[in-house]
């Protein structure tokens, strides 16, 4: 299986607000899986995504999820909505960090509702050329190719001591300074240009047992946020979606780790403390133990809602 399950799909429909006739933007579309539900809900979606890939298979995933007869509203929305050609969809490549200059551009007026779910898809991880998982055959992880520097490049050119410092700012790796030694020796006998490698160098050094969590996960993911500057797009990008929202416009964002949640966390607290947002969900929402069970996945989500004053 190598598509993507949305996850808390059910709440965040809900959340969003999802009304016949309203337009949302999904800034970080992947498979189109919550954007196929917002369009089945009778609302308009821009979808967004940096990495081409993904905009094709999400196209395919939108055509089909779009009723026969749209309903009134909907039908309505499109002809108020420039660029749409008739679809409730209207699909973006392009990093969610230009998410002012893409509106501007489409020329779109009221936004009812923003969606970020962040980090990579199931089938991004999945493919084995793209260097996101313990088993690919490359070291990339670039979301987009207009990104220069791959994983693989930055393990060859950066220090003991910048590799440390980058598994402990970027995931909290314990292990930190015996992984950037370990790397360094590795890459001195043959450059590092697999995940299949670098997994094995980690394992060397840290062991690993069936079942448990991979010892290299925390490294894969430190170097996949600085790969594609995922902490700063995620800072602009809610910035951005702050000021597009119309009125009671709804924000909501999915977080898979720490980093990510302490950036929304703290983004929501200084707006509502100006009076720019309300923040609807005192404590982040998480997935439920059937959703855990059915997509493990799933299983570090974390959900926060804001709405705009
Ligand atoms: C977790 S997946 C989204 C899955 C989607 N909600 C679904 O249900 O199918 C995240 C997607 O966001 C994209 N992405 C991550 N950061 C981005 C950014 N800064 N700009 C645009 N797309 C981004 C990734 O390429 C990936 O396809």
């Amino acid at each position: 299986m190598n598509f993507h399950q949305p996850v808390l799909l059910k709440k965040t429909i809900e959340f969003l607000g999802v009304e016949p006739g309203k337009l949302f933007i999904d800034a970080t579309l992947g498979g189109g899986g919550h954007a196929q539900e917002i369009i089945k809900s009778g609302g308009l979606v821009v979808g967004i995504d940096q990495d081409p890939e993904a905009l094709v298979r999400a196209q395919q995933n939108l055509r089909s999820a779009c009723p026969a007869a749209l309903c009134s509203k909907q039908r309505a929305a499109i002809d108020q909505a420039p660029g749409f050609n008739q679809q409730p969809f209207k699909l973006i490549e392009d990093n969610f960090v230009n998410l002012e200059k893409i509106v501007l551009k489409l020329g779109l007026k009221t936004i009812d509702g923003i969606l970020f779910d962040l980090g990579t898809s199931h089938y991004q991880l999945t493919q084995k050329n793209r260097g996101f998982s313990f088993d690919s055959d490359c070291l990339d992880m670039r979301m987009s190719p207009q990104l220069k520097v791959t994983a693989a490049d930055l393990l060859a050119a950066l220090s003991e001591n910048e590799l440390y410092q980058i598994f402990t700012k970027f995931s909290q790796e314990g292990r930190a300074r015996v992984i950037a030694r370990a790397i360094i020796r590795a890459r001195q006998i043959a450059p590092i240009t697999s995940g299949k490698k670098l997994a094995k160098v980690i394992e060397e050094v840290s062991g690993f047992k069936k079942g448990r969590i991979h010892p290299a996960t925390k490294v894969f993911q430190a170097l996949r946020i600085v790969i594609n500057d995922e902490l700063n797009n995620l800072s602009r990008g809610l910035e951005q979606a702050k000021k597009l929202l119309t009125k009671k416009g709804r924000l909501v964002v999915i977080s898979f780790h720490e980093g990510e949640d302490r950036i929304v966390k703290t983004f929501f607290k200084e707006q509502a403390q100006e009076k720019k947002l309300t923040i609807i969900t005192k404590k982040p929402i998480v997935p439920d133990q059937e959703e855990v069970k059915t997509n493990p996945s799933s299983r570090s989500a974390k959900l926060r809602v804001a709405q705009k004053n």
